[in-house]
């Protein structure tokens, strides 16, 4: 596995290894504190026989003056063994004053508003700083298909839309949520949760299953929903930031139908967290 640590150098590298390369390349962008649903990207990715490449990098432009930045968990050592474990090819770890004098060509896109809904309400320059570090990653390794997942299913539509319009190539991919046995959406953050925290944690999949199930049976969207926010209130969430359906477009859905999803944020004590699932 090759490690490279600034940009010229991965350019550089690319540039010789493409030329014999038979192999499609797949790039699964991360910010480290790597769990099984980062790895299932990967995981997806060699399946299909690509030349696998993983950026690792936790970029300052997507956290807000109060949020997480400074103690977002920062594991490079143990996330390069388990990248190393599974084979991964290329590994690439910039350092902020390398990756943000790197400027590629501009590219002009149309958001269609998708940064402001949901989790842009509540992080309102979030999807942007994602668009301007994924932007820059992929002008910089070029790659075949870039994989993101599901959880953030708002972040991989926003990236989806926007690379379309530009001259990138790479088609972008979602994978699936990895839960763990309760159910919980693996996340880097959940490394915040004490084992107490967990215990409430769990019960954001139970409500969104039983949400689902409600609204299949022909519940009204809206009843259903404020229910499962009061309970979750009583359980001892803090704060529950959204709790909506939307279709794949993250357009409001009044009628459930197969692309929709039901989309939430909650928070426990401080800790945020976010899910979906489709109805
Ligand atoms: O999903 C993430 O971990 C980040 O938003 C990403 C895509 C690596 C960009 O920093």
């Amino acid at each position: 596995m090759i490690v490279k640590k600034n940009v010229s150098s991965i350019e550089q590298y690319l540039k010789q290894r493409r030329v014999n390369l038979r192999k499609k390349i797949a790039f699964i962008p991360t910010m480290g504190a790597l769990h099984e649903g980062h790895l299932s990207l990967i995981k997806l990715a060699k399946d299909k026989g690509r030349y696998v490449i993983v950026s690792i990098y936790v970029n300052p432009s997507q956290f807000a003056p109060n949020e997480d930045f400074s103690k977002y968990p920062r594991t490079l050592k143990s996330d390069l063994e388990k990248l190393r474990k599974i084979s991964v090819d290329l590994v690439f770890t910039p350092v902020t004053k390398d990756i943000s004098e790197y400027t590629h060509q501009k590219y002009s896109f149309k958001t269609f508003g998708l940064e402001k809904k949901l989790c842009g309400k509540f992080r309102p320059n979030h999807y942007l700083g994602v668009s301007e570090i994924v932007l820059k990653f992929l002008s910089i390794i070029n790659p075949d298909f870039a994989y993101f997942g599901e959880k953030d299913y708002q972040q991989y539509i926003f990236i989806e839309r926007i690379v379309k319009q530009t001259i990138l190539k790479t088609k972008i991919i979602m994978g699936k949520t990895i839960r763990n046995k309760d159910g919980l959406a693996l996340s880097s953050r959940n490394k915040y949760l004490s084992e107490k925290e967990k215990n409430i944690a769990k019960y954001i999949y139970k409500y969104l299953k039983q949400s689902r199930l409600l609204i299949k049976k022909g519940q009204l969207i809206s009843t259903v929903l404020k229910k499962q926010e009061d309970d979750m209130l009583k359980l001892g969430f803090s704060k529950i930031e959204y709790l909506e359906v939307k279709d794949s477009n993250l357009r409001k859905s009044n009628l459930p139908h197969n692309k929709s999803r039901i989309f939430i944020a909650a928070k426990i004590n401080n800790i945020r967290l976010i899910d979906n699932i489709l109805i």
